[in-house]
């Protein structure tokens, strides 16, 4: 029974800790794994997406344990990997199958990623292109679309490549292949995208260079094991946020929450909005900034307009916004995201038609939404795609709609947030 039910809340009170940070989950582990000697990372991410990283680094040779809540990785050097058996699944993840294809550019075997039929629909193109342009063989289903993907790296040779879509996915992949190549290796975004590997790469030992867009990498003789403490999702974070502003009668305390200004996106535009959220006790954590955020509910919101330049620093919070959106007074009006659509779901598409099962009036456009705020919700049954974040985002909407509403497809919010609906009984009860 993959689903759950989800009746109307009266509040949303209590004490929260996110979820531990996904994107810094993965890059932990990979860079530890590409270090010299051990690693140890700490509050890790225990959800599908950060395991099916860690498999694959098994299937490449290297030894990860999991000690008293820790992750332990003995690294055996940048070219310490050894060819694959069998083929990597990388599961539901794109950063696990685009970030490793950087590295597998840069080593001397062949390799082959797949993932599940998810993934298995999501663009490669965007990593290819720069990847065989530095010198790799690479090779995708659909004249070179989607995985699998096979891999024959070897030398690679530094180049300078201005990215046509603002993607972390596709910056980190190539930051990663110029660890292997000759020379400097640069990276131009057209909007700056979430920075997690630029901070955390060189606490490594890599040497990283960033002029406003500009991101430069050196060849890397070596990195060095390290400690690293992931802080808690803001991308997590989001559904409570929204959840309290929406819910009467709510006080809500989210702690030890990443506020990586690359993240952030929604904390500012709901309170352009007119939410109440403070942000208290900012301090730093493995070189990310991490607060506590206050929220109470409910405050009357405003809709406001989107426009392309602020969808990276939001991008995964498209859904829980949606539902924002449709409590605002006021046309709220998303575009410039068409990036939305070739997430694990066609999320436009995905939130266009859930929200119109509720009584939400929604326009769809190739790049984006309109939403008429003020709706009054109504409990039916909804999709999710399989995509854990509108799983989250319809569960969130169920709280403020009139009667029951059915969320199938539910297990895929182990991807990123295995224990979310326990916190949302908890938080409600
Ligand atoms: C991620 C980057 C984003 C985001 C994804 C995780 C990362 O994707 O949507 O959930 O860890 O680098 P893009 O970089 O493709 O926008």
């Amino acid at each position: 029974m993959d689903r759950i039910e989800i009746y109307s809340a009266k509040h949303f009170r209590g004490e929260v800790i996110p979820a531990p940070d996904k994107s810094i989950s993965h890059r932990a582990v990979i860079f530890s794994s590409l270090a010299n000697g051990r690693s140890v990372i700490k509050n890790f991410l225990k959800a599908e997406d950060p395991f099916s990283t860690i498999n694959a680094f098994r299937a490449l040779g290297i030894q990860i344990e999991e000690k008293n809540g820790e992750i332990i990785i003995d690294g055996r050097g940048l070219n310490g990997l050894k060819e694959p058996e069998d083929v990597i699944n990388c599961g539901n993840s794109g950063t696990t199958i685009r970030l490793i294809s950087g590295i597998l550019a840069g080593n001397p075997f062949f390799s082959v990623l797949t993932g599940d039929s998810s993934l298995r629909t999501r663009p490669m193109g965007r990593i290819i292109t720069p990847l065989s342009q530095m010198g790799a063989e690479i090779r995708a289903r659909s004249d070179n679309k989607y995985p699998p993907l096979a891999i024959k790296g070897g030398h690679l040779k530094a180049i300078r490549y201005e990215m046509p879509v603002a993607s972390a996915q596709v910056k980190s992949s190539i930051l990663l292949a110029g660890l292997y190549a000759d020379g400097i290796t640069e990276v131009i975004e057209p909007v700056k995208s979430r920075d997690h590997t630029e901070r955390m790469l060189p606490s490594f030992g890599a040497e990283i260079d960033i002029k406003n867009n500009v991101i430069s990498i050196k060849s890397s003789p070596e990195l060095k094991g390290n400690i690293v403490e992931v802080p808690g999702d803001f991308s997590s974070a989001a559904f409570f946020l929204v959840g309290a502003l929406l819910i009467e009668n709510s006080d809500l305390t989210i702690k030890n929450v990443g506020i990586n200004p690359t993240r952030t996106g929604l904390l500012h535009i709901l309170q352009e909005m007119g939410a109440d959220i403070k942000i208290e006790n900012i301090r730093f954590v493995s070189g990310e900034p991490v607060a506590d955020l206050y929220c109470t509910g409910r405050k009357k919101i405003k809709a406001l307009n989107i426009t392309k330049e602020q969808i990276p620093s939001m991008i995964d919070e498209f859904p829980i916004f949606c539902i924002a959106a449709t409590q605002a007074e006021g046309v709220t009006t998303i575009r410039g995201a068409e990036e939305l659509r070739v997430k694990e779901s066609d999320r436009i598409k995905s939130m266009a038609s859930e929200l119109r099962k509720m009584g939400v009036e929604i326009e769809e456009y190739p790049d984006g939404l309109s939403i008429k705020g003020s709706s009054s919700l109504k409990g039916a049954v909804i999709e999710s795609y399989n995509d854990h974040r509108i799983a989250m985002a319809m569960s969130i909407a169920g709280l403020i709609a009139e009667g029951v509403t059915t969320v199938n497809g539910i297990s895929s919010v182990n991807i990123s947030f295995p224990g979310f609906f326990d916190i949302i009984r908890r938080l409600t009860h």
